[in-house]
């Protein structure tokens, strides 16, 4: 489905992205690993072309992606930016509905929109409450909402596990699954590997802009090695 070959990336001299080459498969969750500063965030961001590459080639569905984010987006490719990036002055209702402003079928979004209602519980009680209200967990499940609305086929998140209590990283990756298991491919990058690998079905190991090693999540959990290689979240 996303298929990535040799992918360059830079700000002025640093070099973010030195040659990646990655692949989603449709239905499939894809997790890329790493510490801070591998590169996780510039390969997302490339992605969705708020970052300009250098060279290199990104396809999706067979074609190249274009250059505007939000042809991006109408491609069925959202990006969920790490930090959330919600809007604190806007409702819960009113951040969702952004997510869907590419869109003019008002019955396929209502049925959306009950569809995240149903999946987080909590935003719909919070539904006119403004964002920046929300505790930290509540605004990761409203900025993953807020990409669903523009129903997408492949889902890109960007360390949704940062900053929030373990037990809100269970339920929000519980719901990740859940959300892949509907038909939705997801790439999530992370640096809380042993959490990331658990619901992936495989994943790439990034350091300093390359892929170092890569395979099914199931064979990187038992290797040897893991914890020198994950430096991220141990639980
Ligand atoms: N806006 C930026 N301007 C300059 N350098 C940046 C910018 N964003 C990221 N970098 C640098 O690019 C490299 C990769 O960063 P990033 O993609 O954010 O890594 P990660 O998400 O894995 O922590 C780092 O060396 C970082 O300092
Ligand atoms: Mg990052």
């Amino acid at each position: 489905m996303l298929h990535i070959e040799n992918l360059y990336a830079s700000y002025g001299g640093i070099k973010a992205l030195q040659g990646v080459s990655i692949d989603v498969e449709a239905h499939e969750i894809v997790a890329v690993l790493g510490s801070n500063g591998a590169g996780k965030s510039t390969l997302l961001k490339t992605i969705s072309s708020m970052v300009r590459k250098n060279s290199g080639s990104i396809t999706f569905e067979g074609k190249a992606l274009p250059a505007e984010p939000f042809h991006v987006v109408e491609r069925g490719v959202v990006h969920v930016p790490e930090g959330r990036q919600i809007f604190a002055d806007l409702t819960v209702y009113q951040n969702l509905m952004i997510g869907a402003f590419l869109r003019k079928d008002h019955k396929g979004i209502q049925e959306d929109l009950e569809k995240v209602y149903t999946l987080f519980p909590r935003l719909k009680e919070r539904e006119k409450q403004y964002g920046g209200l929300l505790s930290g967990g509540e605004q990761q499940m409203l900025a993953i909402s807020r990409g669903l609305m523009a129903r997408p086929k492949l889902m890109m998140l960007d360390e949704p596990s940062l900053g929030l209590a373990p037990i809100i990283v269970n339920q929000i990756f519980d719901i990740l699954r859940e959300i892949n298991q509907s038909g939705t491919a997801i790439l999530i990058v992370e640096q809380n590997a042993y959490k990331a690998l658990a619901i992936s079905h495989r994943a790439y190991l990034m350091t300093t802009g390359r892929i170092q090693k890569s395979g099914s999540s199931k064979d990187l959990l038992a290797g040897e090695n893991i914890e020198k290689l994950y430096l991220g979240g141990t639980n």
